[in-house]
């Protein structure tokens, strides 16, 4: 047996089998390519979905993990520590946030949201407002698999076997300004939002929707929270996804790419919000520890020295102006979208897309799909144009091949729909 066929064989009997995952084992990682047991190079374009940043073997990284490490790995809440304020001031100067608070993963990010903007309208209503409890989240959301964040999300598959859910949640139509403005009312604590939906398939806010719920919200004190843990820190060219539409939410989460592969997660508040948390209100054991912050501060740091937010914003419009025109020749793509690095092709059938995901594999490019048609891009911001040319070429080939005669899917379709 080989490694792999041994390593697959116990996590058969050894894991819950909640992954359908591509027979490939990684060992290693330079730059935008991930390394195979046999030293094969996989050009990465997703990232881990969408976490490391920097691609693999960064410098700037692994200096940040010898350092810390040597130093402190962990002390709890309990005690300060260098990283906490350090990273909250570099994230709430580029967010136009007031405070943060630091948590794992983007779940618990998007879990603590939720219990913020509860203990705020329980303070508007010890203050005499009239305000109720209700979230208003969108069809097409994908907010985690914790308990508010699986019933924060659309999916009923992510939802109906864990019935039931967090009640007070009703989803609105995605950009449907009549369904936002027919579902609104002072019941509604928060309307949750995207700026741009992830797994729900690179779908942008249209302008006209996301005003419409800021101005609505603010009709009544209800809370605005725009989780940004796909598309946040830089992923657009943008530090977050807001920036692009000049709306300031109340309340944002961040996480995937914040610190470059190892787990941490931020809730990032207005201070109107966060009179409304008080000591003892919430809290985590390993969120926002020493090693996690330090990597951040490091992982900002080189966004900033090398000037990758612009260069995701460059080699980004490169990928789509690539993408579309892709579509001009294979009828099998109805629609490009996305912004920066985090892109997609929209393909006609679900069957395609999955073959279109196992071609490139043996082509080795990684990508991803996501709501069965649509091919979802996340590498890392490091990516280069001539790695794009390829990709593209990559693509075509397997349109042209593929794109009017689809056959049976083989053992490399795996990957479902996650994160
Ligand atoms: C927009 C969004 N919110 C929340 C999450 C959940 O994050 P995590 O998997 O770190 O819990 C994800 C993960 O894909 C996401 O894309």
């Amino acid at each position: 047996m080989t490694k792999l066929e041994q390593i697959v064989a116990a996590e058969s009997k050894l894991l819950l089998q909640t992954y359908d995952r591509n027979p490939l084992l990684f060992v290693g990682g330079e730059g935008v390519h991930l390394i195979d047991e046999n030293g094969a190079k996989y050009l990465d374009l997703l990232s881990g979905i969408g976490v490391n940043a920097l691609g693999y073997g960064h410098p700037a990284i692994e200096r940040a993990i010898v350092n810390q490490s040597r130093a402190l790995i962990h002390t709890s809440n309990l005690f300060y520590h260098e990283g906490q304020a350090e990273l909250a001031r570099r994230l709430t100067e580029r967010t136009g946030m007031d405070r943060a608070f630091f948590s794992n993963t983007g779940t618990e990010a998007w879990e603590g949201a939720l219990k913020l903007a509860r203990a705020h309208t329980g303070q508007l209503r010890s203050e005499g407002k009239k305000i109720g409890t209700k979230f208003l989240a969108l069809e097409q959301s994908f907010h985690g698999r914790t308990f508010g964040s699986m019933s924060t999300t659309y999916k009923a598959k992510y939802r109906e076997p864990f019935a039931p859910g967090v009640p007070g949640v009703e989803f609105v139509k995605f950009n449907n300004v009549a369904d936002l403005r027919a579902k609104f009312s002072d019941e509604v604590c928060a309307i949750l939002v995207e700026a741009i939906q992830g797994e729900g398939g690179i779908r942008p806010l249209t302008q006209e929707f996301f005003a419409e719920a800021r101005k609505l919200a603010d009709t009544t004190g209800a809370l605005l929270i725009v989780d940004e843990i796909q598309a946040g820190m830089g992923r657009t060219g943008k530090w977050c996804g807001y920036q692009h539409y000049g709306i300031k939410p109340d309340i944002t989460t961040l996480a995937k790419p914040i610190a470059g592969g190892i787990p941490l997660g931020a809730i990032l508040c207005t201070e109107e919000v966060a009179r409304a948390i008080h000591a003892g209100m919430h809290g985590t054991t390993f969120g926002g520890g020493p090693l996690a912050c330090a990597v951040a501060i490091a992982v900002i740091d080189e966004i900033e020295t090398e000037g990758l937010l612009s260069h995701v914003a460059d080699v980004g419009d490169y990928f789509q102006a690539g993408l579309r025109g892709l579509a001009e020749n294979h009828g099998c793509i109805k629609d490009v979208r996305g912004k920066g690095l985090m892109l997609a092709a929209e393909l006609d059938n679900a069957d395609l897309a999955k073959q279109t995901v196992a071609e490139m594999l043996k082509r080795r490019i990684v990508i991803n799909c996501t709501s069965d048609t649509v091919l979802r891009f996340l590498p890392p911001y490091v990516l280069e144009r001539r790695h794009v040319t390829e990709a593209i070429k990559a693509l075509d080939e397997i349109f042209t091949e593929k794109g009017s005669a689809v056959g049976a899917v083989d053992q490399f379709a795996g990957g479902n729909n996650l994160g």
